[in-house]
Protein backbone atom coordinates (compact mmCIF):
# COMPACT_ATOMS: atom_id res chain seq x y z
CA UNK A 1 0.00 0.00 0.00
CA UNK A 2 1.69 3.31 -1.22
CA UNK A 3 1.99 6.50 1.11
CA UNK A 4 0.03 9.21 -0.56
CA UNK A 5 1.40 12.10 1.07
CA UNK A 6 5.25 11.41 2.74
CA UNK A 7 5.82 14.90 3.15
CA UNK A 8 6.29 14.51 6.94
CA UNK A 9 8.11 10.86 7.07
CA UNK A 10 10.74 12.50 4.38
CA UNK A 11 10.64 15.80 6.18
CA UNK A 12 11.62 13.56 9.23
CA UNK A 13 14.43 12.10 7.47
CA UNK A 14 16.32 15.27 6.25
CA UNK A 15 14.95 14.99 2.74
CA UNK A 16 14.47 17.73 0.98
CA UNK A 17 10.19 18.32 0.49
CA UNK A 18 8.34 20.49 -2.03
CA UNK A 19 6.71 22.26 1.35
CA UNK A 20 7.43 22.15 4.18
CA UNK A 21 4.54 19.38 6.56
CA UNK A 22 2.57 20.34 9.15
CA UNK A 23 0.65 18.40 12.11
CA UNK A 24 -0.28 19.86 15.64
CA UNK A 25 0.26 18.47 18.64
CA UNK A 26 -3.00 17.76 20.69
CA UNK A 27 -4.03 17.99 16.87
CA UNK A 28 -7.32 14.94 18.04
CA UNK A 29 -9.26 16.96 20.92
CA UNK A 30 -11.70 19.51 21.96
CA UNK A 31 -11.20 22.18 19.44
CA UNK A 32 -13.49 19.92 17.47
CA UNK A 33 -17.06 19.61 17.68
CA UNK A 34 -16.79 16.32 15.89
CA UNK A 35 -14.59 14.97 18.57
CA UNK A 36 -16.49 16.28 21.45
CA UNK A 37 -19.24 14.51 19.84
CA UNK A 38 -17.47 11.34 19.39
CA UNK A 39 -16.00 11.95 23.48
CA UNK A 40 -19.57 12.19 24.92
CA UNK A 41 -20.54 8.70 23.10
CA UNK A 42 -17.61 6.97 24.34
CA UNK A 43 -18.71 8.76 27.87
CA UNK A 44 -15.15 9.22 29.55
CA UNK A 45 -12.13 9.55 28.05
CA UNK A 46 -10.43 6.19 29.39
CA UNK A 47 -13.38 4.31 27.37
CA UNK A 48 -12.21 6.41 24.57
CA UNK A 49 -9.02 5.70 24.38
CA UNK A 50 -9.78 1.75 24.78
CA UNK A 51 -12.27 1.76 22.36
CA UNK A 52 -10.17 0.99 18.93
CA UNK A 53 -13.08 1.84 16.54
CA UNK A 54 -14.00 5.39 18.71
CA UNK A 55 -10.10 5.70 18.71
CA UNK A 56 -9.14 5.13 15.13
CA UNK A 57 -12.43 7.52 13.86
CA UNK A 58 -11.41 11.08 16.14
CA UNK A 59 -7.31 9.76 15.30
CA UNK A 60 -8.57 10.62 11.50
CA UNK A 61 -10.77 13.51 12.14
CA UNK A 62 -8.15 15.90 12.09
CA UNK A 63 -6.54 14.44 8.88
CA UNK A 64 -9.49 15.10 7.04
CA UNK A 65 -11.14 18.64 9.30
CA UNK A 66 -7.79 20.23 9.34
CA UNK A 67 -5.89 18.76 6.47
CA UNK A 68 -2.83 17.93 8.53
CA UNK A 69 0.26 16.23 7.21
CA UNK A 70 0.44 13.87 9.93
CA UNK A 71 -2.29 11.66 11.99
CA UNK A 72 -1.01 11.09 15.49
CA UNK A 73 -2.76 8.23 17.48
CA UNK A 74 -5.19 9.37 19.60
CA UNK A 75 -4.58 8.05 23.49
CA UNK A 76 -2.41 9.49 26.42
CA UNK A 77 1.21 9.16 27.87
CA UNK A 78 -0.60 7.98 31.26
CA UNK A 79 -1.20 4.40 29.74
CA UNK A 80 2.36 3.20 30.46
CA UNK A 81 1.81 3.87 34.40
CA UNK A 82 -1.62 1.66 34.25
CA UNK A 83 -0.25 -0.94 32.33
CA UNK A 84 2.57 -1.08 34.70
CA UNK A 85 0.07 -1.64 37.72
CA UNK A 86 -0.65 2.13 38.52
CA UNK A 87 -4.31 2.80 37.81
CA UNK A 88 -5.38 6.39 36.35
CA UNK A 89 -8.52 8.22 36.29
CA UNK A 90 -9.15 11.01 34.03
CA UNK A 91 -11.66 13.67 36.00
CA UNK A 92 -14.00 15.83 33.89
CA UNK A 93 -12.13 19.33 33.98
CA UNK A 94 -9.61 18.53 35.89
CA UNK A 95 -7.33 15.94 34.40
CA UNK A 96 -5.36 12.97 35.53
CA UNK A 97 -5.22 11.61 39.12
CA UNK A 98 -3.81 8.44 40.25
CA UNK A 99 -6.32 7.02 42.69
CA UNK A 100 -2.52 5.14 44.40
CA UNK A 101 0.35 6.87 43.82
CA UNK A 102 4.18 5.28 44.22
CA UNK A 103 5.74 6.81 47.51
CA UNK A 104 8.66 4.84 48.24
CA UNK A 105 10.63 1.42 47.52
CA UNK A 106 8.39 -0.86 48.89
CA UNK A 107 5.08 0.46 46.54
CA UNK A 108 7.62 -0.81 43.67
CA UNK A 109 6.30 -4.55 44.73
CA UNK A 110 2.81 -3.47 42.72
CA UNK A 111 4.68 -3.05 39.56
CA UNK A 112 5.97 -4.39 36.65
CA UNK A 113 8.00 -3.85 33.67
CA UNK A 114 4.84 -3.86 30.78
CA UNK A 115 4.69 -6.05 27.91
CA UNK A 116 3.45 -4.34 24.72
CA UNK A 117 0.25 -6.66 24.53
CA UNK A 118 -0.84 -5.05 28.17
CA UNK A 119 -1.28 -2.00 25.71
CA UNK A 120 -3.33 -4.13 23.07
CA UNK A 121 -6.15 -1.76 22.59
CA UNK A 122 -3.87 0.92 21.30
CA UNK A 123 -1.84 -1.41 19.04
CA UNK A 124 -5.19 -2.46 17.69
CA UNK A 125 -6.04 1.48 17.22
CA UNK A 126 -3.18 1.67 15.32
CA UNK A 127 -3.75 -1.39 12.96
CA UNK A 128 -7.26 -0.16 12.44
CA UNK A 129 -6.41 3.53 11.87
CA UNK A 130 -3.87 2.59 9.29
CA UNK A 131 -6.02 0.21 7.76
CA UNK A 132 -8.55 3.45 7.58
CA UNK A 133 -6.12 5.97 6.86
CA UNK A 134 -5.22 3.96 3.63
CA UNK A 135 -2.06 5.52 3.16
CA UNK A 136 -3.57 8.69 2.88
CA UNK A 137 -1.10 10.34 5.60
CA UNK A 138 1.40 8.48 7.89
CA UNK A 139 0.84 7.80 11.68
CA UNK A 140 2.63 8.71 14.36
CA UNK A 141 2.90 6.37 17.26
CA UNK A 142 3.69 8.15 21.03
CA UNK A 143 5.17 7.77 24.49
CA UNK A 144 6.23 9.92 27.42
CA UNK A 145 9.74 10.40 28.51
CA UNK A 146 10.22 8.05 31.75
CA UNK A 147 10.85 11.25 33.36
CA UNK A 148 7.26 12.86 32.66
CA UNK A 149 5.83 9.43 33.49
CA UNK A 150 7.80 8.98 36.80
CA UNK A 151 6.20 12.63 37.88
CA UNK A 152 2.95 11.53 37.48
CA UNK A 153 3.49 8.77 38.96
CA UNK A 154 4.98 9.46 42.73
CA UNK A 155 2.95 13.27 42.31
CA UNK A 156 -0.44 11.39 41.54
CA UNK A 157 -1.48 14.54 39.44
CA UNK A 158 -0.72 17.40 37.75
CA UNK A 159 1.44 19.64 39.77
CA UNK A 160 2.89 23.33 38.87
CA UNK A 161 6.46 22.27 40.39
CA UNK A 162 6.45 18.92 41.05
CA UNK A 163 8.59 19.22 43.66
CA UNK A 164 7.89 15.66 45.53
CA UNK A 165 8.74 14.16 42.20
CA UNK A 166 11.96 16.52 42.61
CA UNK A 167 12.21 15.45 46.40
CA UNK A 168 12.49 11.59 45.00
CA UNK A 169 15.36 12.80 42.88
CA UNK A 170 17.27 14.51 45.73
CA UNK A 171 16.61 12.22 48.71
CA UNK A 172 16.30 9.01 46.89
CA UNK A 173 18.64 9.02 43.43
CA UNK A 174 18.61 5.46 43.34
CA UNK A 175 14.98 4.17 43.77
CA UNK A 176 14.58 7.01 41.27
CA UNK A 177 16.72 5.32 39.12
CA UNK A 178 15.09 2.11 39.62
CA UNK A 179 11.52 3.12 38.85
CA UNK A 180 13.02 5.17 35.74
CA UNK A 181 15.06 1.97 34.47
CA UNK A 182 11.01 0.07 34.40
CA UNK A 183 9.34 2.71 32.87
CA UNK A 184 12.03 2.86 30.00
CA UNK A 185 11.84 -0.80 29.80
CA UNK A 186 8.04 -0.68 29.41
CA UNK A 187 8.55 2.36 26.83
CA UNK A 188 10.51 0.34 24.75
CA UNK A 189 8.25 -2.84 24.38
CA UNK A 190 5.11 -0.29 23.90
CA UNK A 191 6.92 1.62 21.41
CA UNK A 192 8.03 -1.42 19.50
CA UNK A 193 4.46 -3.11 19.34
CA UNK A 194 3.49 0.68 18.26
CA UNK A 195 5.59 0.17 14.95
CA UNK A 196 4.92 -3.17 14.64
CA UNK A 197 1.32 -2.37 14.82
CA UNK A 198 1.90 0.16 11.24
CA UNK A 199 3.35 3.46 13.58
CA UNK A 200 5.28 4.85 10.46
CA UNK A 201 6.79 7.79 13.12
CA UNK A 202 7.05 8.17 17.01
CA UNK A 203 7.50 10.79 19.27
CA UNK A 204 8.35 11.01 23.09
CA UNK A 205 6.54 13.73 24.84
CA UNK A 206 8.97 15.08 27.79
CA UNK A 207 6.35 17.88 28.90
CA UNK A 208 8.03 18.55 32.20
CA UNK A 209 11.83 18.38 30.81
CA UNK A 210 12.20 22.01 31.78
CA UNK A 211 11.60 21.91 36.31
CA UNK A 212 15.07 20.16 35.87
CA UNK A 213 18.51 21.46 36.42
CA UNK A 214 20.61 20.89 33.40
CA UNK A 215 22.80 18.35 35.61
CA UNK A 216 19.59 16.31 36.59
CA UNK A 217 18.35 16.60 33.53
CA UNK A 218 21.17 14.40 32.03
CA UNK A 219 21.00 12.35 34.29
CA UNK A 220 17.46 11.60 35.22
CA UNK A 221 15.99 11.82 31.63
CA UNK A 222 17.96 12.45 29.07
CA UNK A 223 19.99 8.99 29.56
CA UNK A 224 16.36 7.10 29.66
CA UNK A 225 15.43 8.96 26.18
CA UNK A 226 18.76 8.05 24.72
CA UNK A 227 18.17 4.38 25.86
CA UNK A 228 14.44 4.51 24.47
CA UNK A 229 15.88 5.90 21.24
CA UNK A 230 18.84 3.32 20.74
CA UNK A 231 17.01 0.93 21.29
CA UNK A 232 14.42 1.76 18.22
CA UNK A 233 15.49 2.08 14.73
CA UNK A 234 12.63 0.99 12.68
CA UNK A 235 11.34 4.18 12.06
CA UNK A 236 12.36 8.11 12.48
CA UNK A 237 11.85 9.11 16.10
CA UNK A 238 10.91 12.96 17.33
CA UNK A 239 11.77 14.15 20.62
CA UNK A 240 10.21 17.14 22.16
CA UNK A 241 11.73 18.00 25.39
CA UNK A 242 9.46 21.00 26.64
CA UNK A 243 11.26 23.65 28.76
CA UNK A 244 14.74 22.00 27.99
CA UNK A 245 16.56 24.51 26.21
CA UNK A 246 19.61 24.26 28.55
CA UNK A 247 20.27 20.61 26.60
CA UNK A 248 19.72 21.38 23.33
CA UNK A 249 23.59 20.22 22.51
CA UNK A 250 23.20 17.18 24.16
CA UNK A 251 19.90 16.34 22.52
CA UNK A 252 22.14 16.89 18.73
CA UNK A 253 23.93 13.92 20.36
CA UNK A 254 21.07 11.29 20.92
CA UNK A 255 19.72 9.08 18.21
CA UNK A 256 16.77 10.91 17.38
CA UNK A 257 15.80 12.52 14.16
CA UNK A 258 14.09 15.41 15.01
CA UNK A 259 14.03 17.48 17.76
CA UNK A 260 10.75 19.62 18.83
CA UNK A 261 10.92 22.97 19.97
CA UNK A 262 8.66 24.78 22.06
CA UNK A 263 8.59 29.02 21.37
CA UNK A 264 11.26 30.18 23.94
CA UNK A 265 13.90 28.31 22.15
CA UNK A 266 15.13 30.48 19.44
CA UNK A 267 14.97 29.18 16.06
CA UNK A 268 18.44 29.80 15.02
CA UNK A 269 20.35 29.40 17.88
CA UNK A 270 18.32 26.27 18.17
CA UNK A 271 20.08 25.56 14.38
CA UNK A 272 23.43 26.13 15.12
CA UNK A 273 22.90 23.73 18.96
CA UNK A 274 21.28 21.14 16.97
CA UNK A 275 22.86 20.94 13.57
CA UNK A 276 22.15 17.21 12.85
CA UNK A 277 18.71 17.31 13.57
CA UNK A 278 15.74 18.14 11.82
CA UNK A 279 13.92 20.98 13.81
CA UNK A 280 9.91 20.70 14.83
CA UNK A 281 7.81 23.36 15.84
CA UNK A 282 7.19 25.84 17.27
CA UNK A 283 4.66 28.60 16.94
CA UNK A 284 3.38 29.75 20.84
CA UNK A 285 -0.29 27.98 20.44
CA UNK A 286 -1.70 31.90 22.13
CA UNK A 287 -0.61 33.24 19.01
CA UNK A 288 -3.56 31.36 17.32
CA UNK A 289 -5.94 33.62 19.67
CA UNK A 290 -5.13 36.57 17.07
CA UNK A 291 -6.83 37.41 14.01
CA UNK A 292 -6.89 35.52 11.21
CA UNK A 293 -4.46 38.46 10.01
CA UNK A 294 -2.27 37.86 13.40
CA UNK A 295 -2.00 34.41 12.52
CA UNK A 296 -1.25 34.58 9.10
CA UNK A 297 1.49 36.64 9.87
CA UNK A 298 3.11 34.77 13.18
CA UNK A 299 3.10 32.24 10.83
CA UNK A 300 4.55 33.52 8.08
CA UNK A 301 7.15 35.10 10.62
CA UNK A 302 7.90 31.25 11.87
CA UNK A 303 8.92 29.92 8.45
CA UNK A 304 11.19 32.47 7.44
CA UNK A 305 12.68 31.98 10.67
CA UNK A 306 12.96 28.11 9.47
CA UNK A 307 13.71 28.16 6.18
CA UNK A 308 12.30 25.70 3.38
CA UNK A 309 14.37 22.71 5.00
CA UNK A 310 14.64 20.49 8.02
CA UNK A 311 11.54 21.67 9.14
CA UNK A 312 8.21 20.45 10.42
CA UNK A 313 5.89 22.97 11.34
CA UNK A 314 3.78 22.46 14.91
CA UNK A 315 3.20 24.55 17.46
CA UNK A 316 5.28 24.82 20.12
CA UNK A 317 3.34 22.63 22.43
CA UNK A 318 -0.19 21.15 22.03
CA UNK A 319 -3.66 23.20 21.26
CA UNK A 320 -5.37 24.67 23.45
CA UNK A 321 -9.17 23.76 23.82
CA UNK A 322 -10.55 27.13 23.73
CA UNK A 323 -9.02 27.83 20.20
CA UNK A 324 -10.88 28.13 17.24
CA UNK A 325 -11.25 26.13 14.14
CA UNK A 326 -10.40 28.69 11.81
CA UNK A 327 -7.59 30.08 13.51
CA UNK A 328 -5.91 26.43 13.01
CA UNK A 329 -7.24 26.25 9.75
CA UNK A 330 -5.74 29.82 8.87
CA UNK A 331 -2.30 28.29 10.62
CA UNK A 332 -2.13 24.97 8.37
CA UNK A 333 -3.52 26.51 5.31
CA UNK A 334 -0.72 29.60 5.49
CA UNK A 335 2.10 26.91 5.54
CA UNK A 336 0.77 25.29 2.55
CA UNK A 337 0.44 27.90 0.70
CA UNK A 338 3.26 29.89 1.52
CA UNK A 339 5.89 26.64 0.77
CA UNK A 340 4.33 26.78 -2.81
CA UNK A 341 4.52 30.71 -3.61
CA UNK A 342 7.47 30.94 -2.49
CA UNK A 343 8.70 27.70 -4.14
CA UNK A 344 10.27 26.25 -1.50
CA UNK A 345 11.43 23.04 -3.02
CA UNK A 346 14.03 25.30 -5.43
CA UNK A 347 16.22 26.10 -2.60
O1 LIG B 1 -3.99 14.78 19.35
C1 LIG B 1 -3.06 14.31 20.00
O2 LIG B 1 -2.02 14.95 20.25
C2 LIG B 1 -3.12 12.85 20.44
C3 LIG B 1 -3.67 12.58 21.73
C4 LIG B 1 -2.95 12.95 23.03
C5 LIG B 1 -3.66 13.16 24.23
N1 LIG B 1 -2.76 13.31 25.24
C6 LIG B 1 -5.13 13.16 24.36
C7 LIG B 1 -5.76 13.83 25.51
C8 LIG B 1 -1.58 13.06 23.32
C9 LIG B 1 -0.38 12.98 22.40
C10 LIG B 1 -1.48 13.28 24.73
C11 LIG B 1 -0.20 13.39 25.45
C12 LIG B 1 -0.18 13.83 26.85
N2 LIG B 1 -1.06 13.51 27.85
C13 LIG B 1 0.85 14.62 27.42
C14 LIG B 1 2.09 15.10 26.69
C15 LIG B 1 1.81 16.29 25.85
C16 LIG B 1 1.63 17.57 26.59
O3 LIG B 1 0.54 18.17 26.42
O4 LIG B 1 2.53 18.00 27.31
C17 LIG B 1 0.53 14.81 28.78
C18 LIG B 1 1.34 15.61 29.79
C19 LIG B 1 -0.67 14.09 29.04
C20 LIG B 1 -1.40 13.94 30.33
C21 LIG B 1 -2.75 14.54 30.27
N3 LIG B 1 -3.81 14.02 29.56
C22 LIG B 1 -3.20 15.71 30.94
C23 LIG B 1 -2.34 16.58 31.83
C24 LIG B 1 -4.53 15.88 30.60
C25 LIG B 1 -5.46 16.94 31.15
C26 LIG B 1 -5.25 18.24 30.52
C27 LIG B 1 -6.15 18.41 29.33
O5 LIG B 1 -5.66 18.77 28.26
O6 LIG B 1 -7.36 18.19 29.50
C28 LIG B 1 -4.89 14.84 29.70
C29 LIG B 1 -6.21 14.63 29.06
C30 LIG B 1 -6.28 14.48 27.59
N4 LIG B 1 -5.39 13.77 26.82
C31 LIG B 1 -7.27 15.03 26.73
C32 LIG B 1 -6.96 14.64 25.43
C33 LIG B 1 -7.73 14.92 24.19
C34 LIG B 1 -8.46 15.84 27.19
C35 LIG B 1 -9.45 14.94 27.85
C36 LIG B 1 -10.88 15.03 27.35
O7 LIG B 1 -11.16 14.91 26.15
O8 LIG B 1 -11.71 15.15 28.23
Amino acid sequence: MGMQNHLFIQAAKAEHTPRTPVWLMRQAGRILPEYRKVREIAKDFKTLVKTPELATEVTIQPVNILGVDAAIIFSDILVIPEAMGLNYEMEENKGPVFPKKISSAKDLNGLHVAAAEELQYVLDAITLTKKELNGKVPLIGFAGAPWTIFSYMIEGKGSKTFSAAKKMLYTQPEFSHQLLEMITQSTIHYLKGQIQAGADVIQIFDSWAGILSPAQYSEFSLKYISKICDAISQTPKIVFAKGAFFARAELNAIKCDVVGLDWNMGINESRALLPDKVLQGNLDPCALYGSLHDVKRETIKMLEGFGPYKHIANLGHGLYPDTEVDKVKCFIDTIKEYSVSKSFASK
